[in-house]
Order: structure tokens, then C-alpha cells, then sequence
């Protein structure tokens, strides 16, 4: 009869241990009693960048790398991204279901009565200077805002919590909002509560003089898609900090800010500026060849390729693909979709690429669809972090709530020097 159990022997000392299998999954404490002798501290496992450890049991958001397939708490993306709107995208990632009427009302009034910053949040902004990039803006600001409410450092009151969870959702676009428009040198405008999250977004974008605002429907729900695009993705490298820093019990402001700086880097969310970068130096249909030439020959990567999960085309892509048509109809086509096409066909056909399972992930379109709305390439991760701060403050709850979890705190294989005597400095080579 099959047992659910795995066995190791260590062929150092002969010795066999068996190992339990739960939800296919070995519980690395368990190594530790693999020992040669009493004194031995035990056996790890070495997995730098984690590529094969399951730092958590989570409920949010399913992933299969290799079929290409992605759920929100059960729910295919393609259906929520068709029929569902953000908020309640945000909703269900949060709460774990749909919201009916009533509980939608609630959580969409909460949310939109949450718009607004404090003066001094905007005061403190207009100190950064003129060419800030807006995601340092954004980050700094975040964690700001945690200096505004204290009561968020009480993690384990409920209702302080949900409170902050109003305030966060609700808040990051107008901050998002404000860091654009500083860098455009232009007056921040305040929410409008009676447009929806994204056509506010977008009224505190753009607005002027205008005495009502009204964002175009088209490009309010294409926003709205790839919010729900963008809402989570388990547990990459944004929302891993954001799971660390919030496993020593900070506050999520403080937590939000560490994930936002996690997403800022070039290989995570910053990957759509890289990509658009990408797109603008290579410039013309005609440089397409020589450019996968540098990549195959490791001089370059090419940006918005390849996912440490999906060995499959990211199903994400598929669904920004189909927005960007949707987009260029109000905007015109943006040029560089020609380029991106291009570099699409050839990598989708090439043996370099094929080998390496390297299909376009989400941010290969996304930034496309931005140019063509007219946000400036330094905007692309903050669009990005809008919708990844329910991700992140859904992923908190389900650690706090989490009875396994302690503060995060991995270990480390010592390869220094061996215990050594002070040298003086003049002693010293
Ligand atoms: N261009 C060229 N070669 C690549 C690329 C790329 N974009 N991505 C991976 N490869 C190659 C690697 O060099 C490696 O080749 P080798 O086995 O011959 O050495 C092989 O493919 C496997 O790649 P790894 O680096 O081991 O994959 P990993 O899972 O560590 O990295 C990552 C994933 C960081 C996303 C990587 O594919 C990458 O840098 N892509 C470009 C940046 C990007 O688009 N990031 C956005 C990710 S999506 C997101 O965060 C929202």
C-alpha cells in the first residue's frame, strides 16, 4: 500500500528517516532532526530566491505556471477581468467571496469616503523635488501616512484593521494622482466621489478647469481590467516583504511601503518601464533582429519575457493584448505595439526562447497601453501598485491570521572566515 510519506537516508550515518507528505509538501523542520551526531545542528534545505519553498498555506490566489492558468480565490481571472469590476475584485481578495448587493454598497461607500489625504500628506509631497520619480514618491509617502494613524500599530483590532484597509485602497490612487502630477509641475486635484475608483483616478490625473469631469468610459474600464489584472499574484517578491516586514508586527503602512519598494525594482513591477525603455531604444521594426541577437547572446534580457512561475504564456498577457485594441481605438495605436509584435513573433518561434519556456508576462503590453493613455514611463510601477496594495493587504490579513506563522527569519549556510583574533591596526596588511 502507498504511504504519504517520504523516506531520506543519510548515507553519512546509515540512517533512514521518513518524512510525513502533507499537501505534497515536506515540513522543512523536519530535516533538522537528519543529524550526524547529537551535537549537530541538523539538516537545512538551501533555496536561495525560495524557488522551491513554500514559505505559506494561503487560500487567495491559485497559479498553475505550466497550464498558464491563474484564480482569485477559485475564480478564473479571464471571468472576474470580464464580468467583475475592481471593487469587488478587491472585495473578494480581501473578504474571500463576492460581495452581494448590500455588502458591495457598504464596502464601495467605504472606500470612496476615503479618498481624501490629509493637508499635510500633500504638503508633505510638495517638498519632494521637481523631477522626483513618482514611485519613490509613492513609497515614501506610504509609509508617511502611517505617522498620520497611529492606531494602526493595534494589527490584531478587527476593526482598526479594516479601517486601515479602507483607507489604504482608497488612498493610493489619489497619492498615486498627487506624485504625477508633481512631476508635471501641475495643481493636485482632490477626489470626486461620485465617479467611480477609477474614473476618479483618472478626473485627479487629468483634470484642469474643467467643473465636472468625465473620464472617458472606455479607458475608465480598461484601467479597471488591468487593476483587476494586477489586484495579486501569491507570493512574488513584493508581496513576500510585504509578508516579512508585516510578520514582525509593523504596521501595514510601514509594511506597504517595504512591498511597494519590492515592486519598484526592474525584474518585478518595474518591468513595464524597462519593457517601454526597451521598445524606445530599439525604435524600429528593422532593429528588431539585432536586439534578440544581444539577448541570445546574454548581452541583454528581454524585458517583460519569462516568470519564475508561468512556463506558459502568463494569462494576463492575453487579456492586456485584448485591452490594448480597445485602447488604441480612443487613443490611436501606439507605434511600438508594431515593435512589440515583432519581438513577440520571433521570440515565440525561436529555439533560445522556446527552450527556455520565456512567454510575455503581463508587463509586456501593459506599459503599450499606458503610453498610449499618455502616462509617462515613470508612472508605470505606480500604476501597478494601486491594485497590488489589496494583494498585499489581503496576503497580511491571511498571515496575521495564521497560527504557523512567526516572524519570518530565514537561516543561513556560514562560509566565513573561522573564529580569529583582533588585529591591531597597524598590524594590519
Ligand atoms: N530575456 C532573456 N533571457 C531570459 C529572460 C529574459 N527576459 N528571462 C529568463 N531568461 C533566461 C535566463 O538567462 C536563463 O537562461 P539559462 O538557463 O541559459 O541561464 C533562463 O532563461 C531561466 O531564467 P531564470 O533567470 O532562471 O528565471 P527566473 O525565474 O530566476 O527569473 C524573471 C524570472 C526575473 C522574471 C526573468 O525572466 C527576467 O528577468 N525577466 C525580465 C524582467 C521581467 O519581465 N520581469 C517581470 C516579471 S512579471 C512581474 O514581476 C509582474
Amino acid at each position: 500500500m502507498s504511504k504519504n510519506t517520504l523516506t531520506i537516508t543519510d548515507n553519512r550515518t546509515d540512517k533512514t528517516y521518513e518524512l510525513p507528505i502533507t499537501n505534497d509538501t515536506i515540513n522543512a523542520m523536519e530535516l533538522r532532526q537528519i543529524k550526524v551526531n547529537p551535537e549537530d545542528f541538523g539538516m537545512l534545505s538551501y533555496d536561495p530566491a525560495f524557488k522551491n519553498t513554500a514559505s505559506t498555506k494561503s487560500t487567495i490566489t491559485y497559479i498553475d505556471g505550466g497550464k498558464g492558468i491563474l484564480r482569485y480565490r477559485g475564480y478564473p481571472i479571464e471571468q472576474l477581468a470580464e464580468k467583475g469590476n475592481f471593487l469587488e475584485v478587491a472585495y473578494l481578495l480581501i473578504f474571500g467571496e463576492l460581495p452581494n448587493e448590500q455588502q458591495y454598497a457598504e464596502w464601495k461607500h467605504e472606500i470612496t469616503h476615503h479618498t481624501f489625504v490629509h493637508e499635510n500628506i500633500k504638503n508633505l509631497m510638495e517638498a519632494f523635488r521637481y523631477d522626483s520619480h513618482p514611485m519613490g514618491m509613492f513609497i515614501a509617502t506610504v509609509a508617511a501616512m502611517s505617522t498620520f494613524y497611529p492606531e494602526a500599530r493595534d494589527i490584531f483590532d478587527e476593526e482598526a484593521r479594516l479601517k486601515q484597509i479602507h483607507r489604504l485602497i482608497a488612498k493610493v490612487p489619489t497619492i498615486a494622482a498627487f506624485s504625477y502630477r508633481h512631476t508635471r509641475g501641475l495643481p493636485y486635484v482632490y477626489p470626486d466621489n461620485d465617479l467611480s475608483y477609477t474614473g476618479n483616478f483618472l478626473s485627479m490625473l487629468d483634470r484642469m478647469t474643467q467643473l465636472k469631469y468625465e473620464p472617458n468610459p472606455v479607458l475608465e474600464r480598461a484601467l479597471d481590467v488591468l487593476f483587476i489584472l494586477h489586484a495579486d499574484h501569491e507570493q512574488n517578491c513584493g508581496t513576500s516583504a510585504m509578508r516579512v516586514i508585516g510578520s514582525s508586527h509593523t504596521d501595514p503602512y510601514t509594511a506597504m511601503a517595504g512591498a511597494a519598494a519590492a515592486l519598484y525594482g526592474p525584474l518585478h513591477g518595474g518591468a513595464n518601464e524597462a519593457v517601454l525603455r526597451m521598445l524606445l531604444e530599439i525604435g524600429d521594426l528593422k532593429n528588431v533582429p539585432a536586439f534578440v541577437k544581444g539577448v541570445k547572446n546574454r548581452e541583454r534580457l528581454l524585458m517583460g519575457f519569462g516568470h519564475r512561475v508561468y512556463k506558459n504564456y502568463d494569462p494576463r498577457a492575453t487579456l492586456v493584448k485584448n485591452i490594448a485594441d480597445q485602447v488604441f481605438e480612443v487613443t490611436g495605436k501606439n507605434p511600438l505595439l508594431d515593435i512589440a509584435l515583432e519581438l513577440e513573433r520571433i521570440a515565440r518561434e525561436d529555439e533560445f526562447f522556446v527552450e527556455r519556456n520565456l512567454y510575455p508576462n503581463v508587463d509586456f503590453y501593459s506599459g503599450i497601453i499606458y503610453q498610449a493613455m499618455r502616462f509617462p514611463v515613470s508612472m508605470f510601477p505606480v500604476l501597478f501598485a494601486i491594485p497590488r496594495t489589496v494583494g498585499w493587504l489581503a496576503q497580511w490579513i491571511e498571515m496575521l491570521e495564521d497560527k504557523e506563522q512567526k516572524i519570518a527569519r530565514p537561516r543561513q549556510v556560514y562560509l566565513g572566515s573561522d573564529s580569529r583574533d583582533f588585529v591591531a591596526m597597524n598590524d594590519r596588511k
